[in-house]
């Protein structure tokens, strides 16, 4: 069928390798919708300028809206050896309406219609993914509110370093996440303009208005240059590079679940829903599915790089090249959809062991700091002094066997004399926390506040 339409220049049947290296229809039937709703759009500005009559107007446009339904229904089943969506739509529409269908194509060039189809896709999932971390981002924050108190070892190099609280821990998650979701509605923003009637690469000398197209599919304007406007994938890279970094951030979270979920730690319980066991040992419960979610976002990774490979040198405009943008894209926008509805669930279900993660809080010396900030505060060493003689408590509370916390003021006072008794309330771990109340901190009621202000803003994205 695609010889018949679009090869006035080619009089051999295609190589069979040919076909299988050159069609795209395998993937790019998913773009079906938009490329119909595009297609219809494109014929009504023919119509509406007098560049075709009203009645082939009427015939184009039924004639797609019976292809939409034929395909949903499985009648039309996208399989056949057209080049691509566009031919195998084109083709079947002509099939049904006749000369009419020949018109379609008038002042359009596969170049614009499939920049078109693609962006609308990305378009849509942008806004489909963007969703999708509002949800996480709303979950995160629950669980933030329920563990403003609840507190564990803060780490940095996976060592105990100073005590903060759960809800803190996730609220930092949350942050992540919501710049996420800025990215995604920037990139939302930035490549909401319309590529059809750009034709093949320099525009049309028929009396075509990109603005009615524009509008009718939701974009706010035309693109400023066609040459650009069929060689530009920008878009498609853009929502390639905000998956990766999503799903980078998914990762961290993942590694975090999986380690806290091991024996050593039990800070955390993933519901029975979301663990597997294994074929060999009765006893395991495994945590696939933040495995998996870390695992996944290798792919995303290599589909961002890929994509850029390919585009890097490609001269102006379209090329064939190019084809090779779409499996990927599809690759990662799947991949963030599932992964961003999995993660959501598991969080909600998983299970805060409030009362691990406070005895964790027990190893590490987590007040040191708050020793040494004693120090400077109250008898004006200088910080590396105080650090040093911290330092000394330190070793002390190590050759008991005890934690920082625990150690006496008497021991405290042999190390140095200048350590008063108000010192032993602050070395408790749940003052250190509450102790940090510069903006930002651990502290709960900053913690609190922060909350406040990620529940004001996800108010505002609704
Ligand atoms: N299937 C092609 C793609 O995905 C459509 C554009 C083809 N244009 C062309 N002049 N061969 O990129």
């Amino acid at each position: 069928m695609s010889k018949k339409i679009a090869s006035a220049r080619i009089s051999e049947k295609s190589s069979q390798l040919l076909q299988e290296l050159n069609n795209s229809l395998p993937f790019d039937k998913t773009l079906y919708r938009e490329d119909i709703e595009g297609s219809k759009a494109h014929a009504f500005m023919l119509s509406q300028q007098g560049i075709i009559s009203k009645e082939d107007y009427v015939k184009i446009d039924a004639g797609l809206s019976e292809i939409l339904e034929e395909i949903e229904s499985g009648l039309f089943t996208l399989d056949g050896d057209d080049e691509d969506i566009h031919m195998a739509v084109e083709g079947r529409l002509t099939q049904k309406i006749g000369d009419a269908g020949k018109r379609l194509h008038t002042a359009r060039s596969r170049n614009d219609q499939v920049a078109l189809d693609f962006r609308l896709y990305v378009q849509r999932n942008t806004k489909m993914i963007a969703e999708l971390l509002l949800e996480n981002i709303a979950t995160l924050v629950k669980i933030a509110e329920e563990n403003a108190e609840t507190m564990l070892p803060g780490m940095t190099h996976l060592q105990h370093a100073q005590p903060i609280n759960f809800g803190y821990h996730m609220l930092a998650y949350a942050s992540m996440f919501k710049r996420d979701y800025e990215r995604f509605m920037n990139s939302y923003e930035r490549n909401n303009y319309s590529p059809i009637g750009c034709a093949a690469l320099a525009g049309t000398p028929h009396p075509i208005n990109r603005k009615i197209t524009a509008e009718r599919l939701g974009f706010n304007a035309p693109t400023l240059n066609c040459l650009d406007t069929v060689s530009d994938r920008d878009f498609a890279l853009e929502i390639l590079f905000n998956i990766a970094t999503m799903m980078m951030h998914m990762s961290r979270l993942s590694e975090e679940l999986i380690l806290w979920s091991a024996s050593e730690f039990r800070w955390v319980t993933l519901s029975d829903r979301h663990a597997t066991g294994s074929s060999i040992m009765p006893q395991k419960k495994n945590p696939d599915i933040p495995e998996l979610l870390r695992g996944k976002t290798g792919r995303v990774n290599g589909n961002l790089v890929g994509l850029l490979t390919v585009m890097k040198g490609l001269p102006l405009a379209y090329n064939k090249d190019m084809q090779e943008d779409k499996e990927g894209v599809f690759d990662s926008i799947r991949t963030a959809t599932l992964s961003l509805q999995v993660l959501s669930e598991m969080m909600a279900e998983m299970k805060v062991n409030k009362i691990q993660m406070e005895k964790a809080c027990m190893i590490g010396h987590l007040s040191a700091t708050d020793l040494a900030d004693y120090l400077v505060r109250e008898a004006g060493l200088p910080f590396r002094d105080a650090y040093h003689i911290t330092g000394n408590a330190v070793n002390l509370a190590e050759s008991k066997g005890l934690d920082i916390s625990e150690l006496s003021l008497e021991d405290l006072q042999s190390i140095d004399e200048r350590i008063g008794e108000d010192v032993v309330e602050l070395l408790d771990n749940r003052a250190s926390m509450n102790a940090r109340k510069s903006e930002g901190g651990t502290a709960t009621e900053r913690t609190l506040e922060q909350i406040k202000s990620m529940e004001a803003w996800l108010t505002n994205q609704m």
